[in-house]
């Protein structure tokens, strides 16, 4: 079962997050010496990551032990206003002391196909295994923040897409119709063998389809978040108010 926690309005969300993350990143940094992080792309986390680069939260994490990674990429240049990596910068990693070496960006730039290739490639690195072979790497992430669209969508598993369902690869390139572009995203096989998942989610446009992924029949393909269940860790859902409105159950 999903850990659900609503939190009054946006501010306490977000604050609530961002607490979360720093309790996860110095456990995981005691632990196993470093954290590992994977940041979801959207208008919801902004505010999150320009939180976390406050003084109040940034100096509670020892950031040379942070590693950052994507969920997903749209494919654009890393300064188009619509890339991912330029929103997480701009509010996050220009503000704190991480190594560029720490920061692994998915190369919207590239032809998709190599960007996913190569993204898979350095998760290789990362987390062992091997990435030709399929199958969930040895060693997850320590934390995947996620959000989710009006359609169900979260990362770049869009309703309907291959991508959803896909059991081998890592890293995966699609043209999604709706967004009219190519984007890149981290599969199934990877956000389900992270530690922690946590989703972020917030406003009322979220409510309907928040019901439907949570309490609704279990369809994948029509709602690519359900496809979240992480084999072994353990999965959160983020929620304002206004977003949870019509959930049935709260925890
Ligand atoms: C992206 C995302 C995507 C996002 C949802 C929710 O690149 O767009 O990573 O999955 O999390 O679309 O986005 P909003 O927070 O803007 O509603």
């Amino acid at each position: 079962m999903p850990k659900i926690t609503v939190y009054p309005d946006n501010d306490s969300l977000i604050r609530g997050a961002a607490d979360f993350i720093v309790e996860l990143a110095v456990q995981a940094i005691v632990a196993r010496g470093r954290f590992t992080l994977a940041l979801s792309g959207g208008n919801t986390p902004r505010p999150l990551y320009a939180r976390l680069a406050t003084p109040a939260y940034r100096d509670r994490i020892d950031w040379a032990k942070v590693h950052i990674f994507f969920g997903d990429e749209r494919c654009v240049p890393p300064d188009d206003p619509r890339s991912n990596y330029r929103m997480v910068r701009e509010a996050l990693l220009d503000q704190v002391p991480l190594s560029a070496g720490k920061v692994h960006r998915l190369r919207g730039e590239d032809p998709p196909e190599q960007a996913a290739a190569d993204y898979a490639r350095v998760l290789q690195k990362t987390f062992g295994g091997d990435a030709a072979a399929g199958g969930p790497p040895p060693e997850g992430f320590d934390l995947i923040l996620l959000g989710m669209g009006d359609n169900g969508h979260t990362a770049s598993l869009f309703p309907g897409l291959a991508v959803v369902t896909e059991t081998r690869r890592w890293v995966m390139a699609q043209y999604v119709e709706v967004a009219g572009m190519w984007r890149v995203t981290l599969t199934p096989v990877v956000l389900n063998a992270a530690r922690q998942v946590a989703f972020l989610v917030s406003g009322g446009g979220k409510a309907e389809v928040l019901h439907r992924v949570l309490e609704g029949p279990y369809q994948p393909v029509a709602l690519p978040s359900q496809i979240i269940k992480p084999s072994h860790g353990e999965l959160r859902w983020l929620l304002d108010a206004t977003a949870a409105a019509k959930l049935r159950r709260e925890s």
